[in-house]
């Protein structure tokens, strides 16, 4: 699996994407060390900030199969992550995060992405 191909799984993602409110479906998708691939999906809400973005809708299914910090290679993600995002992927220990941004795929680490950031 390359992260091309990583990518094309979160972009098939995204159709499956429950955003009524803002219209903007964004897929997820997570390598993990054992080869298999989770999924995810932005899902909204009428209360707006209880919607919850296509990256941490796929870590909280895989945290669901018993992944935790360590196991996900890499997440691939159809735009380009929130703040908030960044900060479950530093948590998970991602090698890489690739995703789009104004027309490029752009590869990063967590650290690139949230740098001195908040640990416990
Ligand atoms: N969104 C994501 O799913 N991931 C991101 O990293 C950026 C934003 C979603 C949240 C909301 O459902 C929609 O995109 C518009 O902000």
């Amino acid at each position: 699996m390359t992260d091309q191909d990583l990518l094309q799984r979160a972009v098939a993602a995204a159709d499956a994407a429950y955003a009524p409110y803002s219209n903007f479906h964004v897929g997820a998708a997570l390598l993990l060390r054992n080869g298999e691939i989770v999924d995810g999906v932005n899902v909204e809400n009428a209360s707006y900030p209880l919607g919850i973005c296509a990256e941490r809708a796929a870590l909280a299914r895989a945290a669901r199969l018993g992944v935790r910090p360590g196991d996900v290679e890499a997440l691939a993600v159809t735009a380009s992550p929130c703040g908030g995002c960044r900060q479950w992927m530093l948590e998970f220990k991602l090698d890489r995060v690739v995703f789009m941004h104004e027309g490029e795929v752009l590869t990063r680490t967590p650290e690139e992405l949230l740098p001195d950031s908040f640990e416990l």
